[in-house]
């Protein structure tokens, strides 16, 4: 059965209920989904758009860079489509200023890039490299020079090698590797930059990293998995302070990946379950920040030491009062209790993202397309995390839409996805939710991690294989549209 069938059966939407009555605890006014779809945005919303290093820079071994954990995964055969590789990618190192021409024509006003550790410290210990501090200066000046916001995440995912060949994020030690990065690139840049993101989807990339082991390292082993989560809890309250300490006006965040968990079938155990998952995914490193614990209820007491390698002053270490929640949204999630468990104790349930067969509409990724998720996730975690502002860090589609004989690319179900999303964002915040902008996933197409080149999520097109030319696709031409008028059009 696809999921809007099962939506629509009467069993699936006693789930649905319950699902929307516990999310709906304690929440008295923000509990009624409005009516109105006005696709307005309030005054001041940022318009953005976002990349990240290792998919758009290239440049992979210049200047003093080290190698990432991603260089070694896509140079060791088999682990990426067609054996792409980031090496040269959207070649953004030598062309930033394209990017940044592009961001203008498309009338946006933030800039979302990361920061390539690897290129601060080559093997992610010791003295900073000066040539790529200079790359990230003059990249963030002429964002600034260009009238547009920059908030840089200082990791989306690019491990020094020598780090992980130490024993990577399961390692403890590598938390206090990052707080030294931080430190570094917070000295160097905060003069300039005043709003800041640490992590990049932490629990995807060590639950795809460590557990699942199809991206970089590339390692399945959950209970390494596990003791990764909680180191990168303690490097996030460590960063949190080293940015603060740099310049204390800063605002700091992390961008979350987060998606309603739906039951998959309205009995106890898969509603209990996907409660669960709703505490795994959702809450484990920004209710850490926030609350200085793991949610109530996720893992029992004695198997925080024993799984997570929790040590007495942890939760202070952890602790970050963040200013600000970064959400990326893509796609719901359907849960259902596993009584064969799935590798880690305690957790024994199993979710299934978009790449469940059957489930329709999706996008070429295979990634269920479902906007009214995006309203549920942002006003519960509005709600669950004090109604701090919220940055929506990332959204978007992939559709490989081919430029026409003319070379234009006519995504119109782009367009259709961004719309109906950001109808639902609109929505939540005429519902009280507090997000103050919105950032496209992505500004052009780039290298889809193990997808290599085969998707396509950019609002301009990329000629990979020849120019490197960047073409500003149909959506682009709209999104600029509703970035000038503050409204979905
Ligand atoms: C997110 C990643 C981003 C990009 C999009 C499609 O999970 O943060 O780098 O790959 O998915």
């Amino acid at each position: 059965m696809n999921r809007r069938d099962l939506l629509q059966s009467t069993l699936a939407l006693t789930a649905l209920t319950a699902y929307r009555d516990s999310v709906s605890q304690g929440a008295s006014a923000l509990n009624e989904r409005s009516a109105a779809a006005t696709g307005e945005f309030p005054a001041g919303f940022l318009w953005g758009a976002a990349t990240a290093a290792y998919q758009v820079e290239g440049a992979w071994n210049e200047d003093g860079k080290g190698e990432s954990v991603w260089d070694r995964f896509a140079h060791t055969a088999g682990k990426v489509q067609n054996g792409d590789t980031g090496d040269v990618a959207c070649d953004s190192y030598h062309r930033y200023g394209d990017d940044i021409a592009l961001l203008k024509k498309l009338n946006l006003k933030s800039y979302r890039y990361s920061i390539a550790w690897p290129r601060i410290q080559p093997n992610g210990r010791g003295a900073a490299n000066a040539k790529g501090l200079d790359y990230y200066k003059r990249l963030t000046d002429a964002v600034l020079e260009a009238g547009i916001r920059p908030i840089p995440t200082l990791y989306h995912w690019d491990l020094p090698q020598t780090l992980e060949d130490a024993g990577g994020w399961p390692n403890r030690d590598t938390a206090e590797r990052f707080a030294e990065y931080a430190q570094i690139v917070a000295h160097a840049l905060s003069d300039r930059v005043a709003q800041w993101t640490i992590f990049n989807e932490p629990k995807t990339f060590t639950g795809v990293g460590y557990w699942i082991g199809v991206h970089a390292p590339g390692r399945r082993e959950p209970l390494q998995f596990l003791r990764a989560t909680h180191t990168v809890n303690l490097a996030q309250g460590m960063a949190f302070r080293a940015l603060k300490a740099a310049r204390s006006s800063v605002e700091v965040g992390s961008a979350f990946d987060v998606a309603p968990m739906f039951p998959a079938t309205n009995s106890y155990a898969d509603i209990a379950a996907a409660e669960r998952w709703h505490k795994f995914q959702n809450l484990w490193f920004v209710h850490t920040a926030l609350h200085g614990r793991y949610p109530d209820g996720a893992l029992q007491p004695d198997q925080q030491a024993t799984l997570l390698g929790f040590r007495d002053g942890d939760g202070e270490i952890m602790r970050a009062a963040l200013d600000f929640i970064g959400l990326n949204y893509y796609s719901p999630w359907i849960v259902r209790h596993s009584a064969q468990g799935n590798g880690i104790p305690g957790l024994d349930l199993e979710g299934s993202w978009a790449d469940a067969p059957g489930h329709q509409p999706v996008t070429d990724i295979g990634w269920e397309i479902f906007p009214e998720g995006f309203y549920d996730i942002v006003t519960r975690m509005s709600r669950e995390t004090g109604n701090l502002p919220i940055e929506i860090t990332e959204n978007g589609a992939s559709y490989n839409t081919a430029p026409d004989a003319r070379g234009e690319v006519h995504d119109s179900k782009r367009i259709a996805y961004l719309r109906s999303h950001l109808q639902e964002l609109s929505r939540a915040i005429h519902d009280g939710a507090r997000v103050r902008a919105y950032h496209c996933w992505s500004l052009m197409d780039n290298f889809e991690w193990a997808y290599g080149y085969t998707q396509r999520f950019g609002l301009a097109h990329v000629d990979f294989a020849g120019s490197q030319k960047r073409t500003i696709k149909d959506s682009g031409q709209w999104y600029a549209q509703v970035a000038a008028a503050n409204r979905v059009v």
